[in-house]
Formats: structure tokens, sequence, C-alpha cells
């Protein structure tokens, strides 16, 4: 039953795409679908080649201008054929077909350390990040009622809060005589954003803010986060021999692994020893790690592991991308301020899930930074049933890798596209503003999709519009350097440096 696609609109989504056998019959081949061969890609590899040392955003871009909306790649070096769309009506095509146990190819090396290097603690146990199937749907069981319920996220607030009041502190304390933030700012994030996902992950405030308090394993935790996003775009992200042969980078990444495994291990014991040796009140009971440990210790490992991997650098860059295009839209940034002064008229004062409750603007601007600079590149899945995309037949089990870059860009979508409307989001339409997603809301999908759609959606929120709430609150944000570029790896983080100017209010 597969695919006459008619649209219903509705006030804010539209759906569902009417499936006929008869489209799969009058589809053209999957084989004319337009190839990148091999020798193309393998050659585009090589040193003075189209695609060496390009970035993921800048491969696809060249992969659009030079196919279309729709191509394959060939199975390479261990890694399956894939079908790459820009087409939005595919995504909701793929989404549609999903199933229960949604597939998402990924990071292969990490399932392969996790089965192979260290199976007495993943062995048999499946991953929120790596899994498929039955593993993966037991382990999302476990964590989905303990990540994604708001009371549990809202009860980590004040924390999340203390958190980013102390960060301003330490922006205060290291601009320059110009006001200006350091060119490592884009560090200071991160350690803000690792030191707030511990504070859940792990119940633990590791001091990241103070040079002489960080302890030797938050230094390889962050360094650790790091070195994974940039290694894993060279050995998962494209085509890599180490499936034949390991090479010493790959062996590097391994490490890397371990370093990562070996210290979360260490601070879960911590934790552990401190619940022990506590009496447990009614407050620490609800917390997630006591929850998770409560289902096993190695569950504890596997999801915290995978909250780490996952919620570090995409808040950071999120956080980072949503101040650039603040400082660059000062009059946006000024409407915020003004919601944000009637929620805190000192701004000093504590944030409660009371006052955080309705602050649309604060988040329209977040979804508007998100479809005009994404976190993400794209997203992927396996279908389960033979499919039409872009009018050809793809048959059941093929990858396809979705890429919303430029449709989230493109005027048709979102009318005056490469102008920042926040208000484009809002529920009630400012005159003369044109309204996001309308035409197609799977063009805009920053959180994924479904059954599979990111588990720290409610964590990476609230500590956006914690921390963003105290910025802007406190300073008057600017930009005075060249646009901002961006190095793209599974994650599109900021490459310039960061240098804000921020000025008290
Ligand atoms: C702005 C920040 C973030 C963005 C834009 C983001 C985006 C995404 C996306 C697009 C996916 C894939 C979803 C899909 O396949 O449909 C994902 C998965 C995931 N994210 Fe996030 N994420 C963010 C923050 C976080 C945080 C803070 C955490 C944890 C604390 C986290 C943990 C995860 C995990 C574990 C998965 C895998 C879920 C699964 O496959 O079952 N993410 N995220």
């Amino acid at each position: 039953m597969l695919t006459k696609q008619v649209y219903f609109l509705s006030r804010r989504t539209y759906c569902s795409v009417v499936n006929l056998a008869s489209d799969i019959k009058n589809a053209r081949p999957f084989s004319e679908i337009p190839k990148i061969s091999f020798l193309k890609v393998a050659r585009g590899n090589l040193p003075g080649g189209k695609y060496y040392k390009k970035s993921m955003r800048e491969i696809q871009q060249l992969f659009y201008e030079e196919y279309g909306s729709i191509m394959t790649i060939p199975p390479m070096l261990g890694r399956p054929q894939f079908v790459i769309t820009y087409n939005p009506e595919d995504f909701e095509t793929v989404f549609r077909v999903e199933g229960n146990w949604p597939v998402r190819f990924g990071i292969e090396s990490l399932s392969y350390y996790r089965t192979t290097k260290r199976p007495e603690i993943y062995g048999d146990l499946g991953s929120l990040f790596v899994s498929h199937g039955e593993k993966w749907s037991q382990m999302r069981s476990i964590a989905n009622p303990i990540l994604m319920q708001p009371k549990t996220i809202k009860r980590y607030l004040t924390q999340i809060d203390n958190i980013a009041k102390e960060f301003i502190e330490l922006m205060r304390k290291i601009r320059n005589e110009k006001s200006e933030m350091p060119g490592d700012f884009s560090n200071y994030i991160n350690t803000w954003s690792l030191e707030s996902v511990t504070a859940v992950g792990l119940e633990r405030r590791l001091n990241l803010f103070d040079e002489n308090t960080k302890d030797e394993n938050a230094k390889k935790l962050i360094k650790g986060i790091r070195d994974f996003f940039e290694m894993t775009v060279e050995y998962d992200g494209k085509a890599s021999i180490w499936k034949y042969y390991q090479t010493k980078g790959f062996k590097e990444l391994l490490n890397v692994y371990d370093t990562l495994t070996d210290v979360i291990m260490y601070y879960i014991d911590l934790a552990m020893k401190e619940m022990n040796e506590e009496n447990s009140s009614s407050d620490t009971e609800d917390s997630v790690l006591r929850k998770l440990l409560r289902a096993d210790k190695r569950v504890a490992v596997v999801v915290v592991s995978d909250l780490m991997l996952a919620g570090v650098d995409t808040t950071a860059s999120a956080t980072l991308n949503t101040l650039y295009c603040l400082a660059k839209n000062p009059d946006k940034q000024e409407i915020l301020r003004q919601e944000l002064i009637e929620i805190l008229p000192d701004k000093n004062t504590k944030l409660t899930p009371e006052k955080i409750r309705n602050l649309p603007y604060l988040r329209a601007v977040i979804k508007e930074s998100f479809r005009t600079l994404p976190i993400v590149s794209g997203n992927a899945r396996m279908t389960t049933k033979d499919v039409v995309l872009s009018g050809f037949h793809v048959p059941a089990n093929t990858h396809v890798g979705m890429q919303p870059l430029f449709a989230m860009q493109d005027d048709k979508f979102y009318p005056n596209a490469k102008q920042f409307l926040p208000e484009r989001w809002l529920r009630e339409q400012t005159e003369g503003c044109p309204r996001a997603g309308v035409s197609n809301p799977f063009t805009f999908l920053p959180f994924g999709f479904g059954a599979r759609s990111c588990i720290g959606k409610r964590i990476a929120e609230l500590e956006l519009e914690t921390l963003l709430t105290n910025i802007i609150r406190n300073f008057k944000v600017e930009w005075h350097y060249p646009d901002m570029k961006i190095k793209s790896t599974f994650v599109n983080i900021p490459e310039s440096e960061m240098r804000f100017k921020i000025i008290d209010v």
C-alpha cells in the first residue's frame, strides 16, 4: 500500500502519506536514481580531489549541485549503499514507514568498540545512540520514562540556573579590555554544557569553571568528547578502511573510547559510594542517576555515556549559534530582552518553573536559530517497506540519508529565508511576517522524529533556555567580526573565534 502523497493541512502540521501499490508500479526503477560512483568518491577524497578535507556540509553542497535532489552512494568499505535525498516530501515518506524499531545507520566504530573491546561492560546491552532493533528498544524503554518526563527534568532547573549564573560571572571575569570574550570562548561554552549535563546525568558538579578545582578526570572527559566528534567523522562519516585494517588513527579513537568509559565508570562508582553512604532523601530518590542505577549499574554506564557523547557539543553549538544570531540581529535581541525583563525585573532573581513557562519569543528565537544554523547536518533511517522517493522506487531495507539544509533555506518553504525572523514561529501571527513550517513541517526536525528522536531534547531545552535567559538579561551581545565560519562534523560547530562583545545592561 504505497504512496499517493496527499497532504491534509491542519492548524500546526500536515499529515499524512496515503500509500498506493500503484504508485510503486508507476515509479521509475531504483537503477535510474543518479549514482555517485565509487571511483569518483575515492578519487575525490585523495589529496587535490574535489572532496579532499571538505566538511560534511561542503560535500553535501557539492553532491546537491552535481546530482540534484536524490542520488545513491554505492556500498563502500563495509558501509552499505545509501540513498541521499534533499526532498522533504521524501523525509515524510521515510519517517512514516520507520516502524517500531527505527534503524539509523550511525557510529559503527563505537558499536565495534563496545562489543569487542569492553564486552564485560557493554556486552549484551544495547545503546541508545548506536544499537538497533530489540536491544535499542529495551534501552530506550528504560530511559524514556526517566529522561522524557518534564517533571524529572524540571527538578534540575535550580541546579542548571545556578550553573548559568556562575557562567555569567565567568563571562565577566574573562572579558578583555574591549569587553570581548576570548578567542576560545567556544571551549568555555563547552565546559558549561558538560557541567550542566553531568549535573543531570551524574548528579555531580565537576566545577569546570574553576581551573584550580578542575580534576584530571574532568579534563579527560572534555578532551575525549571533542576527540570523539572530530575522529568519528573520519571513521564513520566517510568511507574508511578500519573494518579491514586498523590504522594508527583508528587505534587512537579506540583509546578515546577507553578513556571515556573509564572516566564515566569512575564517576558512577563515586556516585554509588556517596549514595550508599548518605541517607537517601525523597528528593535524591527521584534523580536520573538513581533511577538508572536502580535498573542496573551497567545500564547507567551505557545511558550516561550516550548522554555525554550526544549532549555536550550539540547544546554548546546551539547556544553559540543562537547568541551569534542575536548579536547579528540586535532588534530581535532587544525584543527578547523585553520579554525577559518581564519575568526577571531583577536580573539576579532565581528562575522557577513558573517564570520560564511563558517565554514564547525565546523559544521562537531558538527555533529560528536552528533553522538558519542547523546543529546536525541531517538524519538517516532504513526503510522498512518499499517506498517511492522523488518518483523512484526504493526497496525495503535501504538506508536513506535525509538532508534538510537546503529546504530550510529555501524561500519556497520559508519566505524571506535569508532573514532571521523569530516571529515566523510565534503562535500569534505578526503582521507582514511569513509563517514557518506550514508548507512542510518535515523540513524542520532539529531533534529528529518519532520513537528514535532525541532523548535529550528536554535537557537541551532546559539548558539552552536557562543560559540564554541569563546572558541576554545581563548583557547586550554584539558581534564585530567577519561572518562566523562553521566546521561541519556530525554536529555543525562554530569554527571561528567567538569573540562576542558583552555590555552590561
Ligand atoms: C540542541 C541540542 C541537541 C540537538 C539539536 C540534538 C539533536 C538530535 C538528533 C537530530 C538526534 C537524532 C534523532 C533521530 O534519529 O530522529 C538525536 C539523538 C540523540 N540525542 Fe540529541 N540533540 C541535542 C541535545 C542532546 C542532549 C543534551 C542529549 C543528552 C543529554 C542528547 C542525547 C541524544 C541521544 C542519546 C540520542 C540517540 C537517541 C536514540 O537513537 O534513541 N541530545 N539528537
